[in-house]
């Protein structure tokens, strides 16, 4: 189509081709997911400088604008979803989430309002049910999808300030005689005390309980720190559980918690950001007992329910806890319905995240997913098994559910300072990373460096366990009798 000063459309004339070469694209990427390396070598000055940067005035055709993100981008894209991918908790998405997250840009609903998209607030709504019946609430519970755990922690502990803080809406906190104080285990995940500064709670209001030798949140501790809190005048409003926490998968003590909160009338919000998927599996689920019992939960479908980033999960309790929190008006936002989701979060205009929902679970069935989940825990105790047989390994922590972490020693280790040992573990990680074979990230576990195989992945086999252990073994005895630092 020729552009003419009065042809003001941006409509694009070849459309479909287009759309077809990027379903190509997609197809061809998602293909070879399994090929190594799994993390390009590269810098931020090398892939930048491959896009062509200056501010476009005028325009280029789709194909070639599609050329430079093609030579940009195949190089160096990460394989998130190799079978050998196992860092931080970023799983291997399932292909039919891509499909939904393919029709959801392409609807580009805008379902603050039920008007801006009808079907959106439906799904969500049926989405949110599900998560609702695997988590046990009841009549009454209310949840939005978030764009992640990071803004489901943050809105859980909004709504707990909101219910625990009579006028903080109005006041501000700074309209409060008492200052208000959050409890989370030292394994707490680091949004929760980011969503303490975001919410004007402050870093120094969050206490952080120490945790057992098993890395579980102690309950006498959290008594004596609540207490003591009271005593010098605080306003102890919220305690923080997690259900998975990032370093070792550990499952605070929920009904302990639970009864806790009730009894010192608390707030009880549950992380179960990771392992709320732990719920599909009939040999995992009594882990989570309890859960149902929380106020709030945070889970993350974008973890290990396989859904494509960005999708994130609060449960409520109570819908009207919730939408007292953020009902919005507004005379331009037009005619009211009770099913607006601007009354359920405090974004308006946002993404439908419910359709990759929708299509993972629909398209694989729960028991599905419920198979890998097994399978994965199953491989973490695989990698615990070969380390605690290995004279050049010993397990760091137990596995309550697919994180493993393990710590190598060197054949004279007792001879080695702690922080060249720790530096050792990162060169691991590091030579691991460069090898091509396989990428995972570290773990600090009672203050000493491990290596953490989080197995959150549909791709992830036996095999592939075996290959990242005898790597890691190969690339530790050549590491540590090559020469250390003597740090
Ligand atoms: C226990 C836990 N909570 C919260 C988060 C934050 O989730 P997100 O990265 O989706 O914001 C993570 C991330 O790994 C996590 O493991």
């Amino acid at each position: 189509m020729t552009r003419t000063p009065d042809n003001y459309s941006l409509d694009l004339e070849h459309l479909d081709d287009h759309l077809d070469r990027v379903a190509q694209i997609i197809g061809d990427h998602i293909r070879n997911i399994g090929r190594e390396p799994v993390v390009a070598q590269t810098t931020f000055e090398a892939v930048r400088g491959s896009f062509p940067a200056e501010l476009p005035r005028t325009g280029h055709d789709p194909d070639t604008v599609l050329d430079e993100v093609l030579a940009a981008f195949s190089p160096v894209n990460t394989r998130i979803g190799h079978p050998r991918f196992l860092a931080w908790i970023t799983t291997s998405p399932a292909p039919a989430g891509t499909l939904g997250e393919l029709l959801s840009v392409g609807f580009n609903q805008a379902p603050l309002s039920f008007k801006g998209g009808p079907a959106a607030t439906a799904l969500e709504n049926i989405v949110l049910t599900w998560f609702a019946e695997l988590f046990g609430y009841g009549e009454g519970w209310g949840g939005t999808l978030v764009s992640g755990g990071t803004v489901a922690n943050l809105m859980g502990i909004t709504v707990a300030r909101q219910a625990h803080v009579p006028g903080v809406a109005e006041k501000g906190l700074q309209g409060m005689e008492r200052p208000i104080t959050l409890y989370a285990s030292d394994q707490g995940h680091m949004s929760i005390s980011r969503s303490a500064m975001l919410l004007g709670i402050g870093h120094d209001h969050v206490r952080s309980v120490p945790s057992d030798d098993q890395f579980r949140m102690r309950l006498d501790v959290l008594r004596d720190m609540v207490e003591e809190d009271r005593r010098n005048g605080m306003h102890p409003f919220c305690v923080v559980a997690q259900a998975g926490s990032v370093s070792t998968g550990t499952i605070d003590p929920l009904n302990e918690l639970a009864d806790f909160c009730e009894e010192q009338g608390m707030w009880l919000h549950v992380d179960a950001a990771y392992g709320g998927a732990a719920l599909l599996s009939e040999t995992h689920r009594h882990k989570l007992s309890g859960i149902h019992r929380a106020d709030s939960i945070c889970v993350d479908p974008h973890k290990w329910f396989f859904v494509p980033l960005e999708c994130g999960i609060t449960l409520f309790k109570s819908s009207a806890q919730q939408k007292a929190t953020f009902r919005a008006k507004a005379a331009y936002l037009g005619q009211e319905s009770d099913w607006d989701l601007k009354n359920t979060n405090f974004q308006l205009s946002r993404q439908g995240r419910a359709l990759k929902l929708w299509f993972t679970m629909r398209t694989y069935g729960t028991d599905r997913l419920a198979a890998i989940v097994d399978r994965n825990c199953r491989m973490a105790q695989l990698f615990l098994t070969l380390a605690s047989e290995s004279p050049h390994w010993e397990p760091a922590a137990q596995a309550d559910l697919s994180i493993a972490c393990a710590r190598f020693l060197p054949e004279d280790h007792p001879t080695w300072s702690q922080d060249a040992l720790d530096q050792l573990h990162i060169d691991i990680l590091a030579e691991l990373e460069r090898s091509g074979v396989g990428f995972l990230t570290p773990a600090r576990i009672g203050g000493k460096a491990a290596v953490r195989l989080c197995i959150a992945n549909h791709r992830t086999t036996e095999d592939d366990i075996r290959l990242l252990f005898t790597t890691m073994t190969d690339i530790g005895l050549g590491l540590s009798t090559a020469g250390r630092t003597t740090a």
